[in-house]
């Protein structure tokens, strides 16, 4: 179980970045009084806009940058851990997938692979139990020894996300999983995203794209402008919106999100 409680996390922007947002203000709040939980064996999916906030939720909640305030909480076997006092230990447990992740050109899969199996402490048979379900699932076997300079973006995004599973984590947080890929490649991650669930993982994956999150998530959080505005199950969105389509149903709460925050509806 994971349970995120009022992440925070300002940014100062620099005069560039400034006026690339079109604002006045350096500070930036990305991600503002953040809460949800996902349960095992669920899929929950953060949807919203490019610049919503997704990406700095889940780098917090991955331990990758410190939020200002609120923390998460990974629960597993009694045990409750925060990534916030407990970095290390919630590392152990969760894997991270970035939607910005440069694999080093000059290595193979299955390099990469054993690297960052021996990083997690993981001994030889694990690593190679853990990898052949893996390469096997992702059909990287066939590229397996092809370095990643030679690879195609599809190749690329299988290795990076095989690597991520490499401690074969309780806690999956990947962001935009299915960003560049071919409708192949897509489908071979959201199936085994699906797999992993069934498997009782605890699932967290961000998205813009409303058609993923309505087929692939058991429930949806809709942030804009660095807050959650809904949660629920599809169903649960359109009857709140009432709307027909998560399409509709977003647009709906964009316009209320813009009359919250006072702003004025394009
Ligand atoms: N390191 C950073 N420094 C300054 N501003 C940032 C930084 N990272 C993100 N931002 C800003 O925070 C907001 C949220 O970004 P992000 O979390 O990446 O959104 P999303 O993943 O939903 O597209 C955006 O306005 C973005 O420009
Ligand atoms: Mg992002």
């Amino acid at each position: 179980m994971l349970i995120v409680e009022n992440i925070t996390k300002t940014y100062r922007l620099s005069k560039k970045q400034m006026w690339i947002e079109n604002s006045n203000n350096p500070l930036k709040v990305a991600a503002n009084n953040v809460s949800f939980t996902v349960k095992p064996g669920e899929i929950f999916g953060l949807l919203g806009p490019n610049g919503a906030g997704k990406t700095t939720t889940l780098r917090c909640i991955s331990t990758l940058i410190k939020p200002d305030k609120g923390d998460a909480f990974i629960e597993l076997n009694n045990e409750r851990i925060s990534v916030v006092n407990e970095d290390d230990k919630a590392r152990g447990k969760l894997s991270f997938l970035t939607s910005e992740l440069k694999l080093e050109d000059h290595f193979t899969p299955n390099y990469l692979f054993n690297f960052f199996g021996q990083l997690y402490g993981l001994d030889e048979d694990t690593i190679a139990k853990n990898k052949k379900k893996l390469f096997d699932t992702f059909g990287i076997n066939d590229f397996a020894e092809v370095k990643v300079s030679q690879m195609s973006t599809g190749m690329k995004q299988k290795t990076s996300i095989a690597i991520s599973l490499v401690h074969d984590p309780d806690i999956i947080i990947f962001d935009e999983p299915t960003n560049g890929l071919d409708v192949l490649t897509a489908r071979t991650v959201t199936d085994y995203l699906q797999e992993l669930r069934n498997e009782g993982k605890t699932i967290v994956i961000s998205t813009h794209i409303m058609s993923l999150a309505a087929k692939l998530c058991d429930r949806i959080g809709i942030i804009i402008d660095g807050k959650i505005r809904m949660v629920g199950t599809t169903e649960e969105i359109l009857e709140e919106t009432n709307t027909r389509d998560l399409d509709d149903a977003f647009f709906e709460i964009f316009k209320r999100s813009k009359e919250e925050d006072g702003g004025i509806v394009a």
